[in-house]
C-alpha cells in the first residue's frame, strides 16, 4: 500500500528527501519544507514499572527516532536544515558542552552532506558518555574553538565572526537548534502524540514530563499540544541553573515558535491572545522545575545516577545532564503524591551506540589545551 504522506514526498537540493505532509502543514498557510531525517511518529508505550500510588506512567521513545541519531535534536533539525540559512553548503556554527548531543546530532546529520560543523565548546565533567560524545565529534571532522567556560562564549563567537576570512566562516546556529523554525519540530511532536491519542495508544496525559536546556523542545511542545487541544501540565525540569533557563527565557522561546508560526501562516485568530492565550484557551499550563540541577549543568547527581539505573533495568538509556535528572525530578514528584496522572515522560535522549563512528586516534585532532585537560584527567584516574 502507498503511504500517503511518502507519496507527497520530494527530494530536496543534496538527495535528501522532504517530509511534504508533515503535521503542520494542515495549520499553516505556507509551511515552510522539512525534511525526512527522523523516523516519526516515535512510539508512546506504558511503563508500569515507574507507576506510582495509582498514577499510570506512560513514555514517549524518541530514543527510537532515527537509526543514525535519536533523541529530540534531530526533531528540529529536520525543519532548520531544510531552509535558509541553514540549507547551504556552508559549515554551521554551534554552541555547545564538549559533550552535547545537539552538536553530535549536528555533526552526524552533516556528515551525509559533505558539510562540516564549526563548535565553539566549553568543558563540562568528563563521563565516558561524555567523552563518546566529544570522539565522535573529533572523529566527524568537527573543527571545535576550546572556550572552556560558557561565560567566554560570547566573546568566542564574536571572535569567529571577526577572524575568520568569510569563505571560512559557518552560519551560525542558535544552541541546542532552539530558535523559532527549529521550535516547529516540537509543535509536530505535539501533534504528533494528540493523533497517538485520538488514535487510543494512549490515554490523554494530565502531566507530561520533559526535561529542558534551550527551550525550544519544551516550548514547542507546550505550543503543539494546545494547537492540538491537549489540555494538560507541562512539567520541565531544568538540566541548567536558573540564570540559564528560567520562566523569562521559557516565555521568550515561546514567542519566538509563535512568531515564527505566525509568519508561516498560522491563523491569526488562533495567536489572538497571544501565545499565553493559545495555551491558556486549550488548558495547558507549564512549570519549571530547577530541583535536579544539583551541582550545575552536566554535574551527575546521586538521585539521576539512581532514575538511570532503574531505567537501564528497564531497556531505556537515560544520561547524567538531561533525561536522568528528567526522571529523577518525575520521580520526586510521584513520591510526594503531588501528581495529576496519567502521566507521560517524554525521553528525549538518542541512545544509539556510536562506536561505529569513533577514530582511534580522535585524540589527536582536538585543540592542545583540551587534549592536555583530558590526558591529565586520565593520568589522574589512572586510566592513561
Ligand atoms: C538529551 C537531551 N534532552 C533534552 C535536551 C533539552 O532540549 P532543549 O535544549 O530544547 O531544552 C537536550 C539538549 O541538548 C538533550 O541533549
Amino acid at each position: 500500500m502507498v503511504d500517503p504522506e511518502r507519496a507527497l514526498d520530494a527530494r530536496a537540493p543534496g538527495g535528501l528527501e522532504l517530509r511534504a505532509g508533515h503535521g503542520l502543514a494542515g495549520l499553516l498557510q505556507a509551511a515552510p519544507p522539512c525534511l525526512r531525517l527522523a523516523d516519526l511518529p516515535t512510539p508512546v508505550e506504558r511503563a508500569a514499572w515507574l507507576d506510582t500510588s495509582g498514577v499510570e506512567v506512560w513514555l514517549k521513545r524518541d530514543d527510537q527516532s532515527s537509526t543514525l541519531y535519536g533523541g529530540g535534536k534531530v526533531r528540529k533539525l529536520e525543519w532548520l536544515l531544510a531552509s535558509p540559512p541553514f540549507n547551504g553548503d556552508e559549515p554551521i556554527l554551534s554552541i555547545g558542552g564538549i559533550g552535547s548531543h545537539h552538536l553530535v546530532a549536528l555533526a552526524l546529520n552533516l556528515q551525509g552532506l559533505g558539510r562540516k560543523l564549526h563548535a565553539l565548546t566549553f568543558d563540562q565533567v568528563v563521563t565516558p558518555h561524555v567523552e563518546a560524545n566529544l570522539a565522535t565529534l573529533m572523529s566527524l571532522g568537527a573543527e571545535i574553538w576550546d572556550v572552556r567556560t560558557r561565560v567566554g562564549l560570547p566573546v568566542a563567537w564574536l571572535a569567529y565572526h571577526l577572524w575568520r576570512r568569510p569563505a571560512e566562516k559557518g552560519v551560525s546556529m542558535a544552541p541546542g537548534a532552539s530558535n523559532g523554525l527549529g521550535g516547529f519540530g516540537f509543535v509536530a511532536a505535539g501533534l504528533e502524540l494528540a493523533a497517538q491519542i485520538e488514535a487510543g495508544e494512549a490515554p490523554k496525559p494530565a502531566t507530561v514530563y520533559i526535561t529542558g536546556g534551550s527551550a525550544g523542545s519544551s516550548a514547542g511542545l507546550a505550543i503543539g499540544l494546545a494547537l492540538a487541544g491537549v489540555g494538560c501540565h507541562l512539567r520541565i525540569v531544568s538540566a541548567v541553573e536558573s540564570w540559564s533557563f528560567n520562566r523569562i527565557l521559557y516565555r521568550r522561546m515561546l514567542g519566538q515558535i509563535a512568531a515564527a508560526l505566525a509568519v508561516y501562516g498560522l491563523d491569526p485568530a488562533r495567536l489572538r491572545g497571544g501565545v499565553s492565550g493559545l495555551l491558556a484557551g486549550a488548558g495547558v499550563t507549564w512549570s519549571i522545575d530547577h530541583g535536579q540541577v544539583g551541582g550545575g549543568y552536566a554535574v551527575p547527581t546521586a538521585d539521576g545516577r539512581v532514575g538511570i539505573a532503574r531505567a537501564a533495568d528497564h531497556g531505556l538509556h537515560l544520561e547524567t545532564t538531561y533525561t536522568g535528572k528528567c526522571l529523577a525530578g518525575l520521580t520526586a514528584d510521584l513520591g510526594r503524591g503531588d501528581v495529576r496522572g496519567p502521566v507521560l515522560l517524554w525521553n528525549t535522549h538518542g541512545a544509539n551506540d556510536l562506536r561505529r563512528w569513533i577514530d582511534l586516534d580522535w585524540r589527536s585532532r582536538l585543540p592542545a589545551g583540551l587534549r592536555g585537560r583530558l590526558d591529565a584527567l586520565r593520568e589522574r584516574r589512572g586510566d592513561g
